[in-house]
């Protein structure tokens, strides 16, 4: 396993890959890892040759009050597991070399980044599409695996990679959730032992709208209201939002009459969590 820091070198030898016809996997990641990114590599390392993952907190999509200082990094344990798991390269650039001085370009995804995370998070979401497709465009990866844990994410890197005309292929991964059900996140290591408690409420208020959804509810806004009575009953959390949307266009639905995603985002403390479900009817 290599670690590369500078992007003319990972160029060099994404090249270098390409020219003797392998292919190329890539996950991109801001570190801290967990059993969730580990997933994603796993996909990407079955479905290609070469498999490159990048560590790189992008200091572009945190907003001023959010969190980049205190976002948790350890290179070294990431380094040993992603050793184990057999990735050939990691792409761990600066900051100056990711953004040097003088730098003002950005790509943005109109409408799907002011929604849902994105009305909350104005900033975010053209942090994310700005810094991937650098990402794509120095590792050059024939697919790329991302995460349903972030699925507005998804949807939007799908988009991008959509509407730009991008040659790499976005797969996705399912959550992977610890065993109470909360969804493995670096931030989860935020919260204090009370707040860590209640933060199954997330999960747990998704499994209640499925089982109404099972039983026969299709009117979103009661779904919502008992998925918010639930989640207002634990007093260290403040809702962001919940929403129920068409899976492919992020639009929300007022009845459900087909595949739906629920989305929430809720605040533990000061930790603001994120989780989702599809239902299938
Ligand atoms: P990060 O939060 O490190 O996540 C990297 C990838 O891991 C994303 O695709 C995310 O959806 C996925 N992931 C995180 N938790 C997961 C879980 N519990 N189960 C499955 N997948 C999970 O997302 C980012 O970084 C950044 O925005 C990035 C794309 C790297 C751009 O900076």
């Amino acid at each position: 396993m290599k670690i590369i820091k500078s992007i003319a070198e990972m160029k060099k030898i994404s090249n270098k890959i390409h020219s003797s016809s392998m292919t190329i996997g890539f996950v991109p990641t801001m570190g801290f890892l967990h059993e969730g990114h580990l997933s994603l590599i796993r996909i990407a390392k079955k479905m290609s040759d070469r498999t490159v993952t990048s560590i790189f907190v992008n200091p572009t999509q945190f907003g001023p009050n959010e969190d980049f200082y205190q976002y948790p990094r350890d290179i070294k344990r990431d380094k040993k597991l992603l050793k184990k798991e057999g990735v050939h390269y990691i792409f761990y650039p600066s900051e100056e070399e990711m953004y040097p001085k003088g730098f003002l370009t950005t790509v943005k995804v109109k409408k799907l980044s002011g929604i849902l995370c994105g009305a909350s998070r104005p900033v975010h979401f053209e942090g994310v599409t700005t810094v991937v497709l650098k990402l794509f465009n120095i590792i050059n990866p024939d697919i790329a695996v991302f995460g349903e844990k972030d699925y507005q994410q998804l949807i939007i890197i799908k988009k991008m990679v959509m509407d730009l005309n991008l040659g790499t292929r976005i797969v996705s991964g399912e959550i992977i959730r610890e065993q109470d059900g909360i969804a493995m996140s670096s931030r989860n290591s935020y919260l204090s032992k009370e707040e860590r408690k209640q933060a199954t409420c997330l999960y747990r208020s998704l499994l209640i709208a499925r089982d109404l959804i099972m039983a026969g509810e299709r009117n979103t806004s009661s779904i919502i209201s008992r998925m918010e009575g639930f989640i207002k009953a634990f007093p260290s959390t403040k809702i962001d939002y919940i929403e129920i949307v068409d899976p492919e266009t992020l639009s929300p639905l007022k009845k459900i009459k087909g595949p739906a995603r629920i989305l929430l985002a809720v605040w533990v403390g000061t930790t603001r969590l994120i989780d989702n479900l599809q239902v299938n009817v």
